[in-house]
């Protein structure tokens, strides 16, 4: 397959690279295009069919459910079995944005879309170029990160490309993802809600609106299917230093095995989130053997990106 790559203005996206994304997914195709997060792998999530090409373009395990996206507060309504007032709360917080909330599914969601659970993952993201591509398609879009499974999720058009070339039809390019990771995953199924990923909306943030399960994701036993695989992965080892030392000194340690890189020093926690699966890409291109960076405080942003990298390390030096 053909795969094309469709540059679209970021601030007034062109209605007719739109409806070729939208023709598309209405026709059961998929296409890739970016959120705020990441760039996602959309296809009609309705659409059964649609959505198994996802799992086979990715290489993704069948038990690992998707995100069902939206365009509209509304369409909420006929995708899960009810909208709880914490859910209510959450979503006039933090919708449109990277929030993804989980709740118990109504049956017109297919089964392929949740793995078989009865619990359904939704986010109404806040990327123009998203949203228009939703709600011309005219139908809730299940997409994952645009990723080959096991790859760190896609900032740019270009890292899809590398993934997904020859197994997808059309990559919108609408330049570099604002925030670099994924949305936060928030679970509401259970009595009280737990934070299943960290993400840019905060725990602390979280809390001021409604009540939940602290530092939940700490725990061994995972709910989100996904976070049990290798994730965020690039092929060099990953050092992650939190002991006050310099960091030349721990890559002199690394050098008799390779090519050695320090990523991302002196970065802003913000920076350092949009960047970090850039580098770890770039890394693996320029051959490198260990990437060494330096670990954050998990406040904030912070804790999003130290689970990123404590999954994707092979070494944490405390
Ligand atoms: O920022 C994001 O969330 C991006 C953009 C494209 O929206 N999407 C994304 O999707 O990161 P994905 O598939 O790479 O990660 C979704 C995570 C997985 O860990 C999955 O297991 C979890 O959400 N998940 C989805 N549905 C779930 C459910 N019903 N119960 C528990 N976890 C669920
Ligand atoms: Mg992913």
């Amino acid at each position: 397959m053909n795969t094309h790559i469709e540059k679209i203005n970021y601030k007034k996206p062109e209605i007719e690279k739109i409806r070729l994304a939208a023709e598309l997914i209405k026709t059961g195709e998929l296409v890739a295009f970016p959120t705020e997060t990441v760039y996602g792998l959309g296809a009609n999530a309705m659409d059964e069919n649609a959505v198994k090409k996802i799992f086979i373009a990715k290489g993704r395990p069948q038990d690992n459910p998707l995100i069902v996206h939206i365009s509209n507060i509304k369409q909420i309504t006929e995708l899960v079995r009810t909208v709880p007032l914490e859910a209510k709360k959450l979503i006039r917080k933090f919708w449109p944005g990277p929030l993804t909330i989980i709740l118990k599914k109504s049956k017109i969601v297919p089964n392929i879309v949740t793995a078989g659970l009865n619990s359904v993952a939704i986010r109404m993201p806040k990327n123009k170029i998203a949203l228009k591509i939703i709600k011309e398609s005219g139908c809730p879009i299940a997409a994952p990160s645009a990723n080959s499974s096991g790859k760190p999720s896609p900032t740019s058009a270009k890292h899809v490309y590398e993934d997904l070339v020859t197994k997808i039809p059309l990559i919108i390019d609408g330049g570099e993802t604002e925030i670099g990771i994924e949305s936060t995953v928030i679970d509401l199924t259970t009595k009280i809600p737990r934070i299943l990923r960290p993400g840019k909306i905060t725990e602390e943030e979280i809390q001021k609106i409604i009540k939940i399960t602290k530092k939940s994701y700490r725990c061994k036993k995972t709910k989100s299917p996904g976070t049990k695989y290798k994730h965020y992965s690039p092929e060099a080892k990953i050092i992650v230093v939190n002991k006050k030392i310099n960091l030349k000194k721990i890559k002199e340690q690394y050098e008799k095995d390779g090519k050695v890189k320090i990523i991302l020093e002196k970065e802003s926690t913000k920076n350092t989130a949009k960047n970090l699966f850039k580098e770890f890409r770039k890394a693996d291109k320029e051959k490198v053997k260990t990437i060494i960076i330096r670990g954050l405080k998990k406040e904030g942003l912070g804790t999003a990106i130290m689970n990123r990298l404590e999954k994707a390390s092979t070494r944490i030096i405390n």
